[in-house]
């Protein structure tokens, strides 16, 4: 793995190693600290051009832990903000920086500046998928339900964003089933759902018959970043789609209820279930900086010929 862009394009081995690692890495963390250097006397870049609270800290965590350095970019600070091309970002970052993390809205700018910096490149959230996410979100189902074998997991809502995608394709090369539960203007096409093949993906109009026998019910926000001028009629739409006390009393009695957060209480969740699922919700996000460590660790062994 030369770098991390999508879901996508790991096989079900490489997620596995990386859940398995990240959940080895979180039990060593006391051990490891200040032991288990592996990106020491590196600089790592962290290009942003979206808002981010848990990305950015887990990934600056996350560096400094393996022994690394951090360098934190947003486009406002950037030539890239005054239009400078990414080519050109890339080919001068490339000569100083030992990997990136990128949160942007192309997923093609991304695949861009792993092509042309030559560096072990991240995708910290785009407009396609959100994978470090979902690495995190199946580690937290590791912990809590033993893994994902045969699960049954609703993602509810704006099923066609980058976290729904993202777990799509978890589904397509893990088995276990997931349904998206949202509106049909809110579905992903029939030519994106056309790329799933392993009969784990599908539709459901109604959230109440999804909900049934469910081990996991999954929320996003209804008005992801660069679609706030869309924020009334989404929340319209979607309202029907709310993680509410009567869809979690469909799922089976150990279901997991989980956020990617930021949470918006009253809207794709109310605060009662938000509150009395903390506990996995906040684990997730917790996940986040063990799950990424992991990647990390992978890209840099790759990148020294020890993979
Ligand atoms: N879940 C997530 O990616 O959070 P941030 O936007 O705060 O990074
Ligand atoms: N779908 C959301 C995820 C936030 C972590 C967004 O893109 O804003």
């Amino acid at each position: 793995m030369q770098h991390f862009l999508s879901i996508e394009e790991l096989s079900a081995e490489q997620l596995i190693d990386l859940i398995d690692l990240g959940q080895s890495l979180k039990l060593k963390r006391k051990i490891n600290a200040g032991k288990y250097l592996p990106l020491a006397h590196q600089c790592w870049g962290l290009i942003f051009t979206k808002s981010s609270t848990r990305t950015r800290v887990s990934f600056e965590i996350g560096v400094r832990e393996l022994g690394g350095a951090v360098m934190f970019l947003s486009d406002r600070d950037l030539q890239l903000g005054r239009g400078e091309p990414i080519e050109d970002t890339a080919r001068v970052l490339g000569r100083m920086l030992h990997g990136c993390i990128i949160r942007t809205h192309d997923h093609a700018d991304i695949a861009r500046f792993a092509e042309l910096s030559e560096i072990p490149t991240i995708n910290a959230l785009d407009d396609d998928e959100h994978p470090c996410q979902i690495l995190a979100d199946l580690l937290t189902i590791k912990e809590e339900l033993g893994g994902w074998e045969g699960r049954k997991v609703i993602f509810a809502g704006d099923t066609d964003c980058n976290v729904a995608r993202s777990w799509m394709w978890a589904a397509e090369r893990l088995n276990f089933e997931l349904v998206l539960a949202g509106p049909k203007e809110f579905q992903p096409s029939a030519e994106y759902l056309g790329k799933f093949q392993s009969g784990n993906v599908r539709t459901e109009d109604d959230l109440a018959e999804a909900a049934k026998g469910a081990d996991v019910l999954y929320t996003d926000v209804w008005v992801s970043m660069g679609k706030e001028e869309e924020a009334s009629s989404r929340l319209d739409t979607l309202h029907p789609y709310q993680i509410n006390q009567s869809i979690v009393d469909l799922a089976k009695p150990s279901a997991l209820v989980m956020h990617c957060l930021p949470a918006y209480r009253g809207k794709e969740i109310t605060a009662d279930v938000l509150e009395s699922h903390a506990g996995t919700i906040f684990q997730e996000a917790e996940n986040r900086l063990h799950a990424q460590k992991a990647v990390l660790v992978r890209l840099a062994e790759e990148r020294q010929g020890l993979a």
